[in-house]
């Protein structure tokens, strides 16, 4: 049942993710969020440093080696009476597993693009995931600082390349030494753009009207008329930005700025606020799930051995609907047993402080004692269950050799559990007589599996990655592919076929009619 506070706490949260290609700027613009969120006080303490409170991800070595972030959860912080969860997605193009997961958690993502490079690969893929979930998108153009394409035209690729509407609400004044600083399409004013030392307090900002002749002054005549030419372009060609069209994931709202200048991500945020959609329904077997209906979470990512300190698996909830509060009865709706989260299940938000409740669209830690898995629902209601969970699909396929065999079952934990997570997928050759095949998305992947599994388990395994490049699903039961070397099931014991190129899948399917294959699920 619905009472006031528990519709007033979901309409001000907004969950959300940032997806963007490496190097976009994602980690940036992360720390300017939490800057203006007073999460912060000092912009530079989200990547992984020495000493810092908010450094989360510290624990993996290969994560420093390497300078990524492989690890996902929340952030955080209150924005003008909204309360902001911002889901942390690994940034590496070898990790989407783990981030088509937490985009299930997310109720609408920012799109960073970098100026100069306009939508690259990865911004592709993961706004592919978002499209099929139907989630809406922001996009902010970032390092505008630097030189830029011309606006007009990589506005042109978003909609070509993404088959979306993108309708400017700011527009900027010159790139690169140029950048004066961005014009605001809906309140009709000028924000300067003033270059601050390393950019580490808050930009200032002035306003004026866009025919202020003061203008000409601050940012020079040439690019006063550029922008009074670009503006009435704009207001003349391009659609109106129209919320519902954004809702339904048809039309993007775009802002321009630099975030490592502080500038324009304020902004962005206090539109974002306005904008971004608070936690709907959630899709399950029995239709959707209204938020306002009694306590459910879903589980969207495991993690083993978080830290070091902690040395424990970590099961992250999103809450969808209800009011959760330590302690509460309910039911792990896949086994059907009921638990009681409180002792037993340690819960906890970023920084491992108690959690006494929780509202939808919140992310919740649960210590997981090998009880949860992904898709995994926890309710009052005992029926709840999602419909199937995205999986990436693997490109690339290793098969294994454990260099002490008497470490095997220490081998099979970790093999499990890393694949629980994510981190590889696993497939069983169907004889049962070989070793399992790894797929990953690419070979950084595999790497991660390897360093964990010996940093973690003390297993020290050799990988040698195959021809194989393609997998594909079946339908109905594996025995009438058995025979054929590349059939391998999956880890819930579906049939998979494993292909070395294109060619080799469409000469099977020509010679074995009666195999049927099923879409992928991106093609879905
Ligand atoms: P990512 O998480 O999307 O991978 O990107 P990240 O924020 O780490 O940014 C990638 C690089 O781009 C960083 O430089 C960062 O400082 C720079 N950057 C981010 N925003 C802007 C911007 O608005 N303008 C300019 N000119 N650069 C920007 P780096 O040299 O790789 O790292 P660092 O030494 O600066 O930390």
């Amino acid at each position: 049942m619905s009472t006031p506070t528990l519709e007033h706490e979901i309409q001000r949260r907004r969950t959300f993710a940032i997806i963007s290609h490496p190097d976009a700027g994602k980690t940036t613009i992360t720390e300017k969020l939490l800057l203006y969120g007073g999460a912060i006080h000092e912009a530079g303490s989200v990547t992984a440093r020495e000493g810092s409170a908010h450094t989360r991800s510290d624990w993996m070595s290969i994560e420093q080696q390497r300078g990524i972030s492989i690890s996902s959860s929340a952030l955080t912080f209150e924005y003008q009476g909204r309360h902001i969860n911002l889901l942390d997605t690994p940034g590496h193009q070898d990790f989407s597993e783990d981030t088509y997961r937490t985009l299930t958690a997310a109720d609408s993502a920012l799109m960073v693009l970098d100026a100069a490079r306009g939508v690259q690969a990865q911004t592709e893929k993961l706004f592919a995931v978002c499209r099929n979930r139907g989630i809406p998108i922001l996009t902010f153009v970032n390092k505008l600082d630097r030189p830029a394409q011309d606006i007009f035209e990589l506005l042109q690729q978003v909609e070509d390349t993404l088959q979306i509407t993108a309708v400017p609400l700011t527009w900027p004044i010159g790139d690169g030494p140029d950048f004066r600083g961005v014009y605001d399409l809906v309140q009709k004013q000028v924000l300067l753009f003033e270059r601050v030392a390393r950019g580490r307090s808050r930009a200032p900002v002035s306003l004026k009207s866009v025919d202020d002749p003061e203008l000409g002054s601050l940012v020079g005549a040439e690019l006063h008329a550029r922008l009074q030419e670009d503006v009435a372009l704009i207001e003349g060609a391009m659609p109106e930005f129209d919320r519902d069209a954004f809702l339904r994931g048809e039309m993007t709202p775009v802002f321009f700025g630099s975030a490592m200048n502080n500038f324009g991500v304020e902004h962005f945020l206090r539109t974002f606020v306005e904008l971004a959609p608070a936690p709907g329904p959630l899709p399950t077997t029995e239709g959707l799930r209204s938020p306002e209906e009694g306590f459910a979470g879903f589980i969207f990512k495991l993690q083993a051995n978080m830290s070091r300190n902690h040395r424990d698996r970590t099961a992250f909830m999103r809450v969808a609907s209800g009011h959760f509060e330590r302690g509460m009865d309910v039911t792990h709706t896949r086994t059907g047993r009921k638990l009681r989260l409180s002792q037993a299940h340690t819960l906890f938000a970023q920084d491992r402080e108690k959690v006494e409740d929780a509202w939808p669209g919140d992310i919740v830690g649960l210590v997981n004692p090998g009880v949860f898995r992904i898709g995994d629902v926890i309710s009052v209601s005992p029926k709840v269950q999602l419909p199937d969970f995205p999986r990436f699909t693997p490109e690339t396929f290793a098969t294994m050799t454990l260099r002490d065999v008497t470490k095997r079952k220490a081998f099979q934990k970790g093999l499990a559990q890393l694949a629980e997570e994510g981190v590889v997928q696993v497939f069983y050759p169907t004889d049962g007589a070989r070793d399992p095949y790894l797929g990953a998305v690419g070979p950084l992947q595999f790497e991660v599996f390897q360093a964990r599994l010996s940093e973690e388990y003390g297993v020290e395994v050799e990988l040698h990655v195959t021809s194989y490049t393609l997998v594909r699903w079946l339908a109905g039961d594996a025995t009438q592919v058995a025979r054929f070397a590349r059939s391998v099931e999956d880890d819930q014991g579906r049939p998979v076929m494993l292909f070395r190129s294109t060619f080799d899948l469409t000469y099977t399917q020509d010679q074995h009619p009666e195999i049927e294959f099923l879409p992928l699920p991106q093609d879905l």
